[in-house]
C-alpha cells in the first residue's frame, strides 16, 4: 500500500502553491468558472475550470474557456503572460475530434498547470489526447500534469499505461456524471492504489479521490483508503464564488439523507434532453418532479413535454440538479477560502482523535 505522506509530496511538488491535504474542485462544466477556480487556487487548493466537450473549430465552449483562463490570470494577479497559470482545465472526452487542433493551443497559450480528462467513449480514445498533452509537457518550460477521472480499476490501469500522471478515482456517491456500473470509493480506491503501485514503478502516479467528500471526515477517510488528495464537486457548488444559480445552491442546502434524496440514473439527462453521454455513464442528481412523475408511470415523452413547458415559463423546478450522495451534510453557503481552511483543520483534528482512539 502506498504511503499517503510520501505521495502527498508528489502533488505538492507538482503544484507548489498548494497546502495539505491537497484539495481541488471538480471541473464542473458551467459551474466551475474562473471565479471559483481562482478562489480555490488562491486558498491553497488547485482550481479547475470546466472546459466542456466541444472541440470543433468554431466551438463556443473553447472560446469561452480562452476568455475564462485570461480572467483567471487577472483574478490571481499574475501579470506576466509567460508565467505558468496554477489552474487546471477539465474536458469531457466522448467526442475527442478536434482536441489537438483546437484545445491544445488554448492550454499552451495560457500555460495551464493541469489537464483533466473524463468520460471517453472508450479508454483507448484517451491515448492520442494524452500524447498531445505530453508534447506540451516535453517542450514547455512549465509543469503541466495529466489527470484522468476513472470509475473502475481497469480504467485506472489504462490511464496509467497511457501516461496519465494522476488518476481521479470517482466513487458512485459522486454528484453528476459517472460510471453507471461503478463502486464506492471504499472498495474502489484501495484496489486502484494497489493496481497503480504495481503498474507504475517507473514514475510517480498520484491518486485523487472524488465522490461524496464534503468535509474533513470524508477527506480523512479518502487519505486512509490510499488517496493523495481529494476533489469535491457538490460541496464547491455551495460556495459564494460558484456561479451556480441560487435555486441550485438552495436545493443542495435543503436536501437531507442523500440515500433517499438523490439517485443515479440516465433518466436525469433524458428528461431535460441532454442524453448525449455514452451508455456506460449515468449521473447522480437530486430527485425531481420529473423523476417522481416517471416513477408513477408517466411516459418519458410526457415528462420531457412537461419539462419543456415548465422551462418555457421560466419554471426551474424540473431542472436536473446534479449532486452527490453527501448533500445532507452541506448546510451553508460559505466562501471557498473558509471551506478549504476548515477542511484542512478538521482533518488535523480528526487525525488527532483517531490517534487518541488507537
Ligand atoms: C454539477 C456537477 C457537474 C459536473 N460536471 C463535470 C464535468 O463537467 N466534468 C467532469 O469530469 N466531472 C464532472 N462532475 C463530476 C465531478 O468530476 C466529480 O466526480 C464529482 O463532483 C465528485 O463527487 P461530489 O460531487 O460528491 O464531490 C460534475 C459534478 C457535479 C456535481
Amino acid at each position: 500500500m502506498g504511503s499517503p505522506e510520501i505521495q502527498e509530496r508528489v502533488l505538492k511538488r507538482w503544484f507548489p502553491h498548494t497546502t495539505t491535504p491537497f484539495i481541488a474542485n471538480a471541473p464542473m462544466f458551467g459551474f466551475a468558472d474562473s471565479r471559483l477556480a481562482a478562489a480555490v487556487t488562491r486558498s491553497g487548493g488547485l482550481g479547475f475550470i470546466g472546459g466542456g466537450f466541444d472541440f470543433g473549430p468554431e466551438s463556443a465552449q473553447l472560446a469561452r474557456l480562452d476568455t475564462q483562463l485570461a480572467e483567471t490570470r487577472a483574478e490571481l494577479g499574475i501579470v506576466s503572460s509567460t508565467g505558468a497559470l496554477p489552474i487546471g482545465v477539465g474536458f469531457i472526452t466522448f467526442k475527442p475530434a478536434g482536441f489537438e487542433m483546437n484545445a491544445i493551443p488554448i492550454l499552451e497559450k495560457h500555460r495551464v498547470a493541469a489537464v483533466w480528462l473524463s468520460f471517453p467513449e472508450s479508454d483507448a480514445d484517451h491515448l492520442p489526447l494524452i500524447e498531445a498533452i505530453s508534447k506540451i509537457q516535453a517542450k514547455g518550460d512549465w509543469v503541466v500534469k495529466i489527470l484522468v477521472q476513472v470509475g473502475t480499476v481497469q480504467a485506472a490501469r489504462s490511464a496509467v499505461e497511457q501516461g496519465a500522471d494522476a488518476v481521479v478515482v470517482q466513487g458512485t456517491d459522486a454528484g453528476g456524471h459517472q460510471w453507471a456500473q461503478g463502486a464506492s470509493l471504499m472498495s474502489l480506491l484501495p484496489e486502484v492504489r494497489d493496481a497503480v503501485a504495481g503498474d507504475s514503478n517507473k514514475k510517480d502516479v498520484a491518486i485523487v479521490a472524488a465522490g461524496g467528500i464534503v468535509d474533513g471526515r470524508g477527506c480523512v477517510a479518502a487519505l486512509g483508503l490510499g488517496a493523495d488528495g481529494i476533489v469535491m464537486g457538490t460541496r464547491f457548488i455551495a460556495t459564494t464564488e460558484c456561479s451556480a444559480p441560487s435555486f441550485i445552491k438552495q436545493s443542495i442546502l435543503s436536501a437531507s439523507d442523500g440515500a433517499i434524496s438523490t439517485i443515479k440514473s440516465v433518466r436525469h439527462d433524458v428528461f431535460q434532453s441532454t442524453d448525449v453521454f455514452p451508455r456506460q455513464y449515468d449521473g447522480r442528481a437530486v430527485i425531481s418532479l420529473s423523476w417522481n412523475d416517471s416513477q408513477s408511470g408517466v411516459s418519458n415523452e410526457e415528462v420531457i413535454q412537461r419539462y419543456n413547458d415548465a422551462a418555457k415559463q421560466g419554471d426551474v423546478q424540473r431542472r436536473t440538479i446534479w449532486a452527490g450522495a453527501s448533500v445532507g451534510v452541506i448546510d451553508a453557503v460559505v466562501s471557498t477560502d473558509q471551506l478549504i481552511k476548515d477542511i484542512q483543520q478538521q482533518v488535523k483534528l480528526a487525525v488527532q482523535k483517531i490517534t487518541e482512539l488507537i
